[in-house]
């Protein structure tokens, strides 16, 4: 276990999460704008790899940070927050994911997938609503360097969410958000308010919105 995964897992658990977990070899890899090339390119600036994924759905963008420091052989841990329950565009349409008993079940797809990718051992798995899990990081004294936000694509629910991950990001580190598009007029309206709160530029590499912390 890379250090970095040690730390955050005593962190967080009594136990290892990944103790004893049995993949799904039937689990597909599907999601949105979560290979994008900034993911991979701020994993390789120089400090401390510590990543929050917030909003990970079965696990693209987490499997695409977590493959890039493992692939430059950087001591980095990627912790990937979601309630596993789907976002509001995603409740009817059930050729995305099945229901046991009405309950999706999307952590054992997310957790296979990342095995397959052969990244267990840089990520750690967070099962939890965003905001509460801001909480339970900034409790824990966990400082992330990079926060890649794409959980809500509603206008108050982003900028929440970019308000308590910016409040525990370390300085220099990079706040990424997704979906910046015509088709999420939220996400437009609270990225450009949110920049302007807290007076730093935003950088359009679309459909990533990206604000680096002085
Ligand atoms: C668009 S998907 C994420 C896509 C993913 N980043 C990828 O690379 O494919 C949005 C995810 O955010 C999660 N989500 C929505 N609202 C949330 C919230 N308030 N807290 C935690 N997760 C949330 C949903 O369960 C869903 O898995």
């Amino acid at each position: 276990m890379p250090a970095l995964q040690k730390m955050v897992v005593d962190c967080l658990y009594d136990r290892d999460p990944w103790q004893g977990f049995v993949p799904d070899a039937s689990a597909v890899l599907q999601g949105w704008n979560g290979d994008h090339g900034s993911l991979s390119r701020l994993m390789t600036t120089p400090g401390s790899k510590l990543v929050v994924d917030v909003g990970v759905w079965k696990g693209q963008s987490t499997i695409r940070m977590a493959s890039a420091m493992r692939d430059a052989g950087i001591d980095g841990c990627v912790i990937a927050v979601d309630t596993f329950l789907g976002s509001p565009e995603h409740w009817a349409d059930t050729s995305l994911f099945q229901r046991h008993w009405g309950m999706p079940d999307l952590y054992r797809t997310f957790m296979s997938n990342v095995c397959a990718a052969g990244v267990r051992d840089y990520v750690v798995p967070m099962p939890q609503t965003s905001v509460t899990a801001a909480m339970i990081l900034a409790r824990a004294g966990l400082s992330p360097s990079v926060v890649h936000v794409d959980a809500a694509h509603e206008y108050r629910e982003v900028l929440r969410d970019a308000q308590e991950y910016w409040s525990i990001l370390a300085p220099g580190g990079y706040l990424i958000g997704d979906d910046y598009d015509q088709s999420w007029p939220g996400v437009i309206q609270a990225a450009g308010e949110f920049s302007a709160q807290v007076c730093r530029p935003l950088t359009i590499e679309l459909p990533k919105w990206i604000l680096q912390k002085a």
